[in-house]
């Protein structure tokens, strides 16, 4: 499979804040990459660059062997947008807004009604087609920036965010669209500060942190080599530790101490509950290792604000 885009010591800095601080990184043809990164991490501003909304402040970006740039129309009509932010248009409809979106790129209205009919279908918004967007609900407007987004039928998606805020059924409709549009060939790029969000769909991702990659890999692989397969979490008084350390040595598990609770990062789950019986603990947990606990022992288990 080719590489689609091609980042290497990529900076982006808005006057003194350097947001994007030298990244590299490479997208193939036909997967699902994802950033995954808290607030201010820098992921919109990555994508913005590579959908050719702002320019890169030094480093090399390429797309489909491009350099991508501000005034790029190739990429620009190869690359459907979900932007984070709800951008639609108030004053038109559901219908009008995917017409509007048609005419930027000159498709001719008999095509365009063609492609917007087969869209509200794929999003499920056929009987809003008339309605005005205040009447919808947000993971409708979710939805329509998705339809919105495939009015050209891109070969690279850029999805920045395109669940935050919405409650689990509209989340999981939305991964389904996604994944059956990655089925179809599609590359899909996503920024999402859902670990859950990031299993579910990406084939590879990178962590972001402060405008730098900490890490990439699968999210599997990931959770694999940063945290074993299972967690062990015991709410006890940090009084307890030594005790319970020394009751497990026989167990090859990293340890670590947060507020509350103690965490044990291991392979076998199931032997450390079963010999914590012996220790007759009120509040234990055996949970399979995620990417969450990958992203929280990167970048701390404490809040930095
Ligand atoms: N237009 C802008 N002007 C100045 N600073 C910005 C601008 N856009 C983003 N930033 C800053 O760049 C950093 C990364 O932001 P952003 O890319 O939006 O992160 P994320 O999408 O991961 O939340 C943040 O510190 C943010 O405040
Ligand atoms: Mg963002």
């Amino acid at each position: 499979m080719g590489t689609l885009v091609t980042a290497s010591g990529l900076v982006k800095k808005y006057g003194d804040v350097v947001a994007v601080a030298g990244i590299d990184f490479e997208i193939r043809e036909g997967e699902c990459f994802g950033f995954l990164g808290p607030n201010g991490a820098g992921k919109t501003t990555t994508v913005r660059m590579i959908h050719c909304v702002s320019p890169v402040t030094s480093g090399t970006l390429l797309v489909g062997g491009l350099p991508a740039g501000i005034d790029n129309r190739v990429l620009k009509k190869m690359t459907g947008v979900i932007p984070q932010e709800i951008n639609l248009d108030i004053d038109l409809t559901v219908k009008e807004n995917l017409v509007i979106f048609a005419r930027f790129f000159d498709i001719g209205r008999a095509e365009a009604n063609v492609r917007v009919a087969e869209l509200l279908r794929f999003v499920e918004l056929e009987a809003k087609a008339a309605a005005k967007i205040s009447d919808l609900s947000t993971g409708m407007k979710r939805r329509l920036l998705i339809a919105r987004a495939l009015i050209n039928r891109p070969r690279l998606i850029v999805a920045d965010e395109p669940t935050t805020g919405l409650d689990p059924q509209a989340r999981h409709l939305i991964w389904q669209r996604l994944r059956q549009l990655k089925t179809q060939g599609a590359t899909l790029i996503l920024t999402t500060q859902y670990m859950e969000e990031a299993q579910q769909l990406c084939d590879r991702i990178v962590v972001m942190y402060q405008g730098r990659i900490l890490k990439e890999g699968t999210p599997g692989r990931l959770v694999e080599e940063e945290i074993g397969r299972e967690v062990v979490e015991i709410r006890t008084p940090p009084e307890d530790d030594a005790r319970i350390r020394g009751h497990l040595s026989g167990f090859d598990c990293a340890h670590e101490r947060v507020g509350d609770t103690l965490y044990f990062y291991c392979r076998d789950g199931h032997g450390v509950m079963k010999k914590l019986l012996e220790l007759d603990l009120p509040n234990t947990l055996n949970r399979p290792a995620t990417l969450e606990d990958v992203f929280l022992k990167l970048t701390g288990r404490s809040l930095h604000e």
